[in-house]
């Protein structure tokens, strides 16, 4: 048997719709006096995408099997519901929840384009050409560029869109960020199209602890990472062996927080910027935080700006919620 073609895709550039800080002004803002915190899209290189995927398949990571559930059940639902023209996906990492879509359109003999947005040029090159190869029906067109600069760049759709923004990514903005973020994508959005979000939600600490502080060590790789990332573009000499991993529930603001913990006193040269980073033993770096929601909160969101919430599916331990919701 022939083996298969396979057509390496590449992406296009999506340009910022505003300035936004690179990683220099980040670091130099964020690092250099206290509370010391980073973005955490500088988790993302190649090395990080390929963490996350690992964090997904660990035991305690529940959120991408819980949401790959509701999706296997009511994609078919959805798509018929939105007939989408074109899906467009926020954060689309390795695609892999959004193949329960793409099987929907075949079992329902529904044709569309794809096209996956991501910051992390790599993983959505690889992801768009096994798509492509997989559903060669569906025309892919990988966009690379930062959500945080705006939507205002993304290609005009080819007609109705059905915009995807999974694995409960909002979280990592915080909730006025994140109310921002949703008015920005509605404001992209023509009247009749649609927005399927995942959500991940409150529960018991214990689970959300174990989820972040996975027995593998996983996640702490992934989170000590960044400085590795920082190293290779800023010329820095962190060392993550100096750092320990921190991650749990803040129950008053509704968040997972996730930490780089200095090991010792230390100094740290980014030679980039010129600059010298003096941090004490048990002193922290804030990487990531992960806002968790309640239904009625998330859908009050929706609401407040200006979309209509049309569907919510969520497993019987309400662990998670997608919603569909639409532009009017
Ligand atoms: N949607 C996938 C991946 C979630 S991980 C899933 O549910 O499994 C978050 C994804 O968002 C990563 O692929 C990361 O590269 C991307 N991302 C993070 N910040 C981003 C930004 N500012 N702009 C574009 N993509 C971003
Ligand atoms: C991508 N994002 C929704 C993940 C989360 O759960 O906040 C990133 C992550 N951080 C640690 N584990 C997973």
């Amino acid at each position: 048997m022939q083996p298969e073609t396979t057509t390496a895709i590449s992406g296009i550039q999506i340009r910022p719709g505003r300035r936004i800080p690179g990683l220099d002004e980040d670091v130099r803002r964020g690092l250099l006096q206290p509370p010391r915190s980073l973005p955490p899209k500088y988790f993302y290189d190649a090395r990080g995408s390929e963490l996350f995927d690992r964090i997904c398949d660990t035991p305690e990571y529940y959120p991408t099997r819980t949401e790959a559930a509701l999706l296997r059940e009511h994609s078919g639902e959805i798509v018929m519901q939105t007939r989408p023209d074109e899906i467009i996906e926020l954060g689309s990492g390795t695609s892999g929840k959004t193949r329960h879509l793409f099987n929907a359109c075949e079992d329902h003999n529904h044709v569309c384009s794809y096209a996956p947005f991501d910051v992390c040029a790599p993983m959505l090159q690889e992801s768009a050409t096994l798509i492509s190869n997989d559903y060669q029906w569906l025309q892919v067109t990988p966009l690379v560029g930062d959500y945080s600069a705006g939507l205002d760049n993304l290609p005009a759709g080819k007609g109705s869109r059905l915009f995807v923004f999974l694995g409960g990514t909002i979280g990592n903005f915080n909730r006025d960020e994140a109310r921002s973020f949703i008015r920005e994508i509605k404001s992209t959005m023509q009247p009749g199209e649609h927005l399927l979000m995942g959500v991940d939600r409150i529960k018991d600490t214990e689970v959300l602890n174990a989820a972040y502080n996975d027995a593998h060590g996983v996640t702490a790789e992934f989170n000590l990472n960044v400085l590795n990332v920082i190293n290779r573009e800023l010329n820095a000499n962190f060392d993550p062996s100096r750092f320990r991993h921190r991650a749990g529930f803040n129950t008053g603001a509704r968040q997972m927080e996730m930490h780089l913990e200095s090991t010792c006193d230390q100094s740290i040269s980014i030679e980039a910027i010129d600059a010298t980073l003096d941090m004490s033993e048990g002193e922290r770096i804030l990487t990531e935080i992960s806002c968790k929601y309640e239904y009625d909160e998330f859908s009050s969101l929706l609401q407040d700006c200006e979309l209509e919430l049309l569907n919510h599916y969520e497993p019987p331990n309400r662990y998670y919620s997608l919603f569909l919701a639409r532009s009017t």
